[in-house]
């Protein structure tokens, strides 16, 4: 694909075009339909233009399309944090500031955790991935490529192995990594912040270990440190839940979301205990666009739309079928390179093994092809991004479902063991 006036520093994983979709489908410049199981990285959990968020956009673009909250705020902003305060499955009162991109999020997490604590270290994990811009950068969990060549980045930094049934570190292993930090490294008192998905995206759609979760919970208590989780890919019903940290039987300080928050609009946001949300100075947290209007009406449908109940019959019927296609798959034997599953509830990924002819990576690389030219559209994952992860719209009809997924065993079929 000639790409002649973007900047090559952006990869691209599908040279084509897309010009319309629908739910789980997309058509593109020349109307060839595929099926979208990347889901725009997670933002399209209601799908394409799903009609109750395309009224309400419609609908308050023809009322007001933008108000600087910071200057003048609007009914749109008060809405989504109201509902907001609803909607997250905290036992606190929530307070919020919406921004325009997880990255932003993450970055004013930071700061709210600094200006609460006095202190500056983040404590994050292997294979996170929490952003691109400066200070977010250098939490992900992944040197190329998104550190290389930047020079001295925002810190202290200190990570620790993630400790998950899907990652094959115990939750002792990542124990004695955080005791060994506090005695080597960094004293306990001076850490601000623990950042982590309690379902890492990046990183392979990895459930974070629920007995580890419960020790980070313990040791934020006991030091005053923010625990932060990151749900910007796991948010928003892609587990069955409305957020990932309820399967870990604990509760975050600070919450990061955004991605399918507002159906593809930009919008995402920070939200946590007030007593934290209120410690910076006024003037310090805000921006132009964050929370604009348009994308707060987007948002209120989105909540709107994702009733407990809903979400998860949605998540136990896409949890349903892509279960018993890697069974059948895996059951075969025709697929020596088809590896472990990852993840819980709907956010599924399939790790790719090595074999004779290929490298996991590659037999993946082949696969994300070989689906192009039947029909679907896949993503890779994982440090070595060999993990398919599996992101098609909670609300996919069980028929385009199946036909996806009929799409990637066909693409398999292609690959040599
Ligand atoms: C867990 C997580 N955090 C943060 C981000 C960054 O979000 P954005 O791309 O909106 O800046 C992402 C994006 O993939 C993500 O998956």
């Amino acid at each position: 694909m000639d790409l002649p006036h973007v900047s090559a520093a952006l990869g691209v994983i599908h040279p084509i075009c897309i010009a319309r979709g629908r739910n789980a489908e997309v058509w593109d410049e020349a109307d060839q339909r595929y099926i979208d199981f990347i889901g725009g990285i997670g933002v399209l959990n209601l799908g394409h233009s799903h009609p109750a968020v395309v009224e309400a956009v419609k609908a308050q673009v023809e009322t007001l399309m933008h108000s600087a909250f910071n200057a003048l705020p609007h009914r749109g902003y008060l809405a989504v944090t109201e509902a907001l305060n609803q909607f997250v499955p905290v036992s606190y009162p929530l307070s919020c500031m919406l921004t325009n991109s997880g990255a932003e999020a993450t970055e004013n997490a930071l700061k709210v955790a600094r200006g609460v604590t006095g202190r500056q270290a983040v404590i994050a994990f292997d294979d996170a991935f929490h952003g691109r811009t400066l200070a977010a950068l250098n939490l992900n969990g992944k040197v190329k490529p998104y550190k290389s060549g930047l020079g001295a980045l925002p810190g202290p930094v200190y990570h620790l192995p993630f400790p998950s049934r899907d990652s094959g570190v115990t939750a002792e292993q990542a124990l004695t990594a955080l005791e060994r930090l506090f005695d080597v490294e960094i004293p306990v008192d001076e850490v601000a912040s623990i950042i982590v998905e309690p379902i890492q995206g990046e990183g392979g759609f990895r459930l974070l270990c629920p007995k580890f979760a419960k020790v980070l919970r313990d040791v934020c208590d006991k030091h005053n440190i923010v625990l932060i989780c990151d749900e910007i890919q796991s948010g928003f019903g892609r587990t069955g839940q409305r957020f990932g940290f309820t399967h870990l039987g604990i509760e975050p300080d600070l919450l990061l979301m955004g991605k399918s928050m507002a159906a593809g609009l930009p919008l995402a946001a920070v939200v946590g205990r007030r007593e934290l949300m209120d410690a910076l100075p006024k003037g310090a947290l805000g921006g132009t666009y964050s929370g604009n209007a348009v994308a707060c009406a987007a948002a209120l449908a989105v909540m709107d739309a994702m009733q407990e109940d809903a979400l998860s019959a949605w998540s136990d019927a896409q949890e349903a079928a892509i279960v018993s296609a890697y069974q059948r798959w895996k059951a075969s034997e025709r697929f020596p390179m088809v590896g472990a599953m990852t993840g819980i509830g709907a956010m599924r990924g399939i790790v790719f093994e090595d074999t004779e002819n290929a490298t996991g990576a590659e037999h993946l690389a082949n696969l994300l092809a070989a689906g192009r030219d039947a029909g679907v559209l896949l993503m890779p994952s994982g440090r070595k991004r060999n993990v398919l992860r599996l992101l098609p719209p909670l609300t996919t009809e069980p028929e385009i479902m199946a036909e996806g997924l009929g799409l990637i065993e066909q693409a398999l079929e292609t690959l040599k063991a």
